[in-house]
């Protein structure tokens, strides 16, 4: 096959296909553990309904609601359909929901009886006989990381889980971030799991993977020519990554008054999305290739000191304040938190990674809630041009080119650079290259949830990884818990305290205004 622009040679599509077969043709079954629980209502029945839409289903496929309520099919049928109505990326159309309701299946069980298992396994080996599932399973943990073990254990013992390679079918599991509390409790619920399950069958989610221009990011670096040979220290002179949410706490009080910021979203999102910036080109796209160069990454950060963090990190705690236009209560007013809580809810880091491409060049992370906008981004600051023809007055100096890579909402990239004013006199200004995607992207669980169906680990976290960035950040809570201080407070709808604006403007930088 040749490319007609340059005549040059492309890999056959069946190649590529061969890489990552169809979720389509792959027959399973996808139990939900906590299957009528807010993730599966809100986020996991929603994707894989949309899924069904884009044809993307499997034929051969059933979904099975497993937890304590006692639920018939039909009750799940309709659990999930106000589940479809209310938060779907795509509206219900009742000719596909006709053909996705019968799919949906209702087991009720404890997670701790024996019997519970049995009762489980006897109505999936009844559906793998009505839809030609071939035994293949997914089982979605969407339960507190506490109950991981014994579910674990209740699907062995209940002879549920073949080991890979089995010809009675595939066993897969997905754990949901975060894997722990802190590094010595991801060890534990990773080693629960590798009890039970090989590697190759665990996919741990981190749904920012998922979203497709994280994913993209990638592609951005590596099928294009001109990032790459100015991604470095040589021409970068900082990156800002920012993850900004307007929400609160909601309704995810009791979880969140025990993790904050630094473990809810630094640890993982912050830290994958580092990854896939800063990782060296993978030898392949084979999952373990892209996992190896990100691994490499995380063991690549300037380990902290408990000296250094007064300086490199900064935690705040949001006030009563106006945001989004409305008047947003402090945290510690909010329903169910302690009302001495010093739980963090937005966090400012900075961070090193020391290896040859990137020594010297400081990373600076910043994510909370109750912030002025929904906004993630990467903005890439790149250096100075020289001090010599129009950079050459002192002041005002020209501003610096930087990309900025939008991740929601608004997906898309901009690059910033340097241009005449049209005229007779010589004025600079800068202005914007611009791209907006403005395609529907399929939400970060519709893509994990195919993978995981087509067993693709690319997107998702590895043990070693997880561990990797607990080690990184388990300095910042030792110190934080020790240190008996409160967050600095900001109040709702600003950017934060001012001690973040502080720690990047000691280094004679700012945040980019959003
Ligand atoms: C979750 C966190 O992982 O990500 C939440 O637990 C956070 O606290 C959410 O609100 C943000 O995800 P998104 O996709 O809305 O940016």
């Amino acid at each position: 096959m040749s490319d007609p622009h340059n005549n040059r040679i492309l890999p056959p599509p069946h190649v590529l296909s061969a890489l990552h077969p169809k979720s389509l043709e792959v027959p399973c079954i996808v139990v939900i553990f906590g299957g009528a629980g807010d993730l599966s209502h809100r986020k996991l029945l929603p994707a894989l309904y949309n899924l069904m839409v884009d044809e993307e289903l499997p034929k051969k496929f059933a979904i099975v609601g497993f937890s304590m309520e006692t639920l018939d099919d039909d009750a799940y049928r309709a659990f999930a359909r106000s589940g479809i109505e209310e938060f779907s990326r795509q509206k219900l159309r009742e000719e596909v929901w006709n053909r996705f309701a019968p799919m949906l299946h209702f087991v009720t069980g404890s997670f701790t009886e024996a019997g519970d298992y049995q009762r489980l396994r006897t109505r999936l080996e009844e559906l793998d006989q009505a839809v030609g599932s071939a035994g293949n399973r997914v089982f979605y943990f969407a339960i507190p990381p506490g109950f991981i073990d014994r579910c674990a254990s209740g699907l062995t013992a209940g002879g549920l889980v073949n080991p890979p390679g089995s010809d009675k079918g595939f066993t897969r599991v997905v754990v949901e971030k975060p894997i722990g509390h802190d590094l010595a409790s991801a060890v534990e619920i990773n080693s629960e799991l590798a009890r039970y399950f090989d590697e190759s069958q665990i996919f741990r989610i981190d749904h920012y993977l998922g979203k497709e221009t994280v994913e993209n990011l990638m592609v951005l670096r590596f099928a294009n020519a001109i990032f790459e040979p100015i991604w470095s220290a040589r021409y970068i002179d900082h990156v800002q990554i920012t993850v900004a949410e307007q929400e609160g706490v909601g309704t995810r009080a009791a979880y969140y008054d025990k993790a904050g910021a630094l473990r809810d979203m630094v640890q993982s999102h912050l830290l994958q999305v580092l990854c896939m910036i800063a990782s060296e080109p993978p030898r392949s796209i084979h999952p373990d290739a892209v996992r190896d160069s990100k691994l490499d990454v995380i063991r690549s950060l300037r380990p902290y000191e408990p000296s250094d963090i007064d300086r490199v990190a900064v935690r705040g705690q949001y006030e009563e304040g106006l945001c989004g236009g409305e008047k947003a209560r402090g945290y510690l007013s909010e329903e169910h938190i302690r009302p001495d809580s010093k739980i963090e809810t937005f966090v400012a880091l900075k961070c090193y990674i020391e290896n040859w491409r990137w020594a010297g060049v400081p990373f600076y992370l910043r994510t909370g809630k109750r912030l002025p906008k929904r906004a993630s981004e990467i903005a890439i600051y790149f250096k100075h041009v020289p001090r010599v023809l129009y950079n050459s007055r002192p002041a005002p100096a020209l501003s610096p080119n930087m990309l900025l890579i939008r991740i929601q909402p608004d997906e898309g990239l901009a690059l910033n650079i340097i241009s005449k004013v049209p005229g007779q006199t010589l004025r600079l200004n800068p202005v914007n290259v611009d791209f907006h995607y403005k395609t529907a992207s399929p939400e970060a669980y519709e893509t994990l949830l195919s993978d995981v169906i087509v067993g693709d680990q690319t997107l998702f976290m590895r043990r070693d990884t997880v561990e990797a960035a607990w080690r990184f950040v388990q300095v910042i809570l030792d110190v934080w818990d020790q240190s008996g201080a409160d967050p600095f407070p900001y109040a709702a709808g600003s950017w934060g305290p001012t001690e973040s604006a502080l720690l990047i403007a000691r280094d004679g930088r700012a945040w980019r205004s959003l």
